[in-house]
């Protein structure tokens, strides 16, 4: 366990945000946890790879920062391998890992920053897969009860972009390890728009699917690790059918997809392109002019930016299409409470 007194937060979010806390403590294994004083959730907060927050107050008490590394090759059988992998181990070094262990399964979701951790927690997803799809566990450190608790898959009640530990339970649990299961065989899915494309006169595998996903992603959303940001800001919204059936025939461009019970899910970053929106900034918060859906920190841009921005959008968009976007990061706002 490291401790550290009054902490910068600048460089455990990517979207750059400056903010402090009182306290910085460095989970680092899982007896670290036992060791831990109690968590409030009132002045609290949990970090992983920080890639899916904006951090619009300074936290009034402690940021726990999960470490927990490693991971182990459990059981194989008929191809299927168990694997359970630390919360604090980077996503992408995971998706890496696996190819190079000859597994398949995560290859969709190379390059998404962030930590194992807080995959389950968004259930996070990109090219036409969902963590959920490959999630067999998520053990967990119940701070109110001070006891583990283990979430099988349904428990984890995911859904798009969300699950038990963000919604339902928010803060209750901190994710220590994720058990995944993955494939020694590899069946390619490239259904995503642009992906089969990609792939065109290569041999399929499930590295060249991941090298594919990497070149999509590099050619259409801002690096982090050079702009600010917390990937796409809002969730693709899910209206009725027939609502839906009814704005394309008014925005006959508007990209849309079948979803679950009659719904259907519509292109957010188009509605925000439509609105002219790309390159509109507030303060040092700008929406990006690569990709509308993703806002981006042009230059010390505060929490507060970002969050006038994020409501101009969603003003613009409702005044356009009546639907009010939502955001996707988890903001925290500790002066609201
Ligand atoms: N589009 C525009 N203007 C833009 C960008 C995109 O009109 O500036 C249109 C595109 O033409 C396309 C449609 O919007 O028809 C969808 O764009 P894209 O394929 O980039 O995907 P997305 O729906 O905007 C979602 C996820 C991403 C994920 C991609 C690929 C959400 C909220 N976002 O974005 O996830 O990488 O699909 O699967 O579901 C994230 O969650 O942080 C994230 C980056």
């Amino acid at each position: 366990m490291k401790v550290y007194e009054r902490p910068s937060l600048k460089a455990l979010n990517t979207f750059g945000l400056d903010a402090t806390a009182t306290l910085r403590i460095d989970i680092e294994s899982e007896e670290d946890l036992l060791a831990l004083p109690h968590f409030e959730p009132a002045t609290d907060l949990v970090l992983g790879g920080g890639s899916n927050v904006v951090l619009a107050s300074d936290v009034p008490g402690t940021v726990f920062v999960n470490k927990v590394r490693g991971i182990a090759l459990l059981d194989e059988q008929q191809g299927q391998v168990d694997i359970e992998v630390g919360a604090g181990e980077n996503w992408n070094n995971l998706v890496q890992w696996s190819l190079d262990q000859g597994l398949s399964g995560l290859e969709n979701l190379t390059l998404i920053p962030g930590s194992v951790g807080a995959a389950p927690m968004q259930n996070i997803g990109a090219y036409g897969v969902e963590l959920s799809s490959v999630v067999q566990t998520v053990t967990t450190w119940d701070w109110r009860k001070q006891a583990w608790r283990v979430f099988d898959y349904e428990a984890c009640q995911f859904d798009y972009r969300d699950s038990v530990f963000k919604s339902v339970e928010p803060g209750r649990y901190l994710v220590t390890s994720v058990r995944f299961r993955l494939n020694r065989r590899f069946t390619p899915q490239i259904g995503y728009a642009g992906l089969s494309q990609a792939l065109e006169g290569q041999e399929l595998t499930a590295r060249a699917v991941s090298q594919a996903v990497a070149r999509i992603r590099m050619s259409k959303l801002p690096d982090p690790a050079k702009t600010g940001n917390a990937g796409s800001f809002f969730k693709n919204p899910r209206v009725e059918a027939s609502r839906g059936e009814a704005l394309l025939e008014q925005f006959p461009g508007l990209p849309a997809w079948k979803a679950p019970s009659s719904t259907t899910k519509l292109s957010a970053a188009w509605m925000i392109d439509h609105c002219g929106l790309k390159g509109m900034q507030a303060g040092g918060a700008m929406v990006s002019s690569q990709h509308a859906l993703v806002l981006v920190n042009s230059g010390g841009a505060t929490g507060a930016d970002v969050l006038r921005l994020a409501s101009q959008v969603q003003d613009s968009v409702e005044d356009r299409f009546g639907i009010r976007l939502e955001p996707e990061p988890n903001i925290i706002n500790f002066s609201d409470s």
